[in-house]
């Protein structure tokens, strides 16, 4: 829809430019006058849209109403200032009234946290049924874009069914409904509403979507354009993201310093590695992390950790978190109920035939250890591939799969097609081509469990599944 709906918005402008015709900027009103509405109230209005900001504090709806900043954030102060000036921005504790008398309800209520550690809801709860009041006041079609920071499925199973309830409406029909989820740094937050790092638009419908885009236009011409879902979901992940960020760096800061090394000299070179390390490699959910590197250098960083006397519960974790991975593929195994098993793919990635701490090894000694039959197939591994000798190498760690170096040789066969329709399953842990064609061409016949998202889009056969999809 990406793709598409950008560039309807972009040509319907180009005509109204052809033309010099000037669209009319739908209203907006704005729920909750925290730091995202009061920046979100500053910044629509410098756009051009008339913007009525509501909250049930009436402190800080009159402080918007006469351009006074509630919160200290750089620039604020001054366009709600303007906003004022050019009537542009009023305000009200009248939420329902707002509503009605808008086009467009951005809703930015607070999302705190429950005593339980969930999300608190209520305040969501009612917004939603002074939105449905508001639109059962009205005749036209509303778009209500919801902004609060919320867990997956809130938009559509909490806060619609309210709006529905109390406005006798129907979501898609008589109101569309956007998730577009807040990405302000609070500080720069006016800088960051001007040149958003990016702009997601979850949207259920078309007309929802195009009518948030337009409004985005002016700032960001290339939305985001997805799922309700999946855009509640990215909020939540850029936060856990950043927050992992912090931990980590802060981590190596603890154990630099008593090694007595710069841990910002260290940082600073670990950034300019914009292929491996600031990039997207390494961050598509898949199968666990194994090979002669990343296994051995965590436990030497944990064991360092130790020595030192230096907490860390980060790294200390990634072993813990991995064998999670490994147990999830055996699982799924086990869960299918059938016994004769494939592999494809044996190293811990394509292109090699080193197995040394390959994960999947982990995964086939468990399945071996309960009797399954188990066949494998690797291009780069063969019957005289020296797997023993990779063995020896790793032998303290992985004294336990010493009997599967012995018996692998003989669950190895060459011919791809052959294992994948002798089996009942088949374990997908290297993306290739042939494997694509392989499994591609016997998916609706063959269980398959796919660890590294061999195909770009999801098969959609309920005999396909990953650990994360
Ligand atoms: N603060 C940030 O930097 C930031 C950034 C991104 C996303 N978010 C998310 O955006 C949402 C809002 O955050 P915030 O920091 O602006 O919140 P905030 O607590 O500063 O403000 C929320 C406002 O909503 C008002 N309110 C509550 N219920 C209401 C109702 N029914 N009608 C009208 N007003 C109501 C409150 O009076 C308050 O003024 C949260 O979900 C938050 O997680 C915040």
């Amino acid at each position: 829809m990406n793709f598409h709906i950008n560039n309807l918005v972009a040509e319907q402008q180009n005509v109204l430019e052809l033309f010099n015709v000037q669209k009319p900027k739908p209203s907006i009103s704005i729920i909750g006058l925290g730091y995202v509405g009061a920046v979100s109230t500053a910044c629509l209005a410098n756009l051009g849209h008339e913007v009525i900001g509501a909250d049930l504090d009436a402190l800080k709806v009159d402080q918007i109403a006469n351009g006074i900043s509630p919160i200290h954030e750089e620039n604020l102060q001054n366009l709600l200032q303007e906003g004022v000036g050019d009537e542009l921005i009023k305000a009200t504790t009248d939420v329902t009234a707002a509503v009605r008398d808008t086009d467009i309800t951005f809703v930015s209520v607070g999302t705190p946290t429950k005593s339980d550690g969930g999300c608190d809801a209520s305040y969501i709860i009612s917004a939603a049924q002074m939105i449905g009041k508001g639109l059962k006041q009205k005749n036209a079609y509303h778009l209500v874009v919801m902004r609060c920071s919320i867990p997956p499925g809130t938009t559509l199973n909490v806060m619609v069914p309210e709006i529905e309830k109390a406005s006798g409406l129907k979501m898609g029909e008589d109101f569309g409904i956007c998730f577009n989820p807040e990405f302000l740094r609070e500080g720069t937050a006016i800088a960051d509403f001007e040149a958003p790092p990016k702009t997601v638009i979850g949207a259920n419908d078309e007309r929802a979507a195009i009518a948030l885009t337009e409004v985005y236009q002016p700032v960001d011409e290339n939305v985001i354009i997805t799922t309700i879902e999946a855009a509640e979901m990215v909020k939540y992940v850029d936060n856990i993201w950043h927050a992992t960020k912090v931990c980590f760096a802060n981590e190596v800061g603890r154990i630099c310093k008593p090694l007595d090394i710069d841990s910002h000299e260290v940082m600073n070179i670990f950034i300019q590695d914009t292929k491996l390390n600031l990039s997207p490699y390494y961050l598509k959910p898949g199968f666990a992390y194994g090979g002669s590197c990343l296994p051995k250098e965590v436990r030497a960083v944990a064991h360092l950790g130790e020595e030192l006397g230096v907490d860390l519960p980060l790294v200390n974790s990634l072993a813990k978190t991995n064998e999670e991975q490994i147990q999830s593929a055996v699982d799924l195994v086990k869960n299918t109920g059938k016994r004769k098993i494939g592999f494809l793919g044996l190293a811990f990635k394509a292109g090699t035939d080193d197995l040394r701490e390959s994960p999947i090894l982990e995964v086939i000694a468990s399945l071996l250890k309960d009797g399954y039959d188990v066949k494998t197939h690797d291009p780069a591994i063969g019957k005289d591939t020296a797997i023993k000798g990779q063995f020896n190498y790793v032998r303290n760690v992985c004294p336990h799969l010493e009997q599967l170096i012995d018996e692998l040789p003989d669950m190895m066969t060459d011919d791809c097609g052959e294992l994948v329709d002798d089996c009942d399953v088949v374990v997908v842990t290297q993306k290739n081509a042939n494997f694509q064609m392989q499994v591609g061409a016997r998916l609706h016949n063959k269980k398959v469990i796919d660890l590294v998202r061999l195909f770009d889009e999801l098969p959609k056969t309920q005999s396909y599944e990953g650990i994360g999809w």
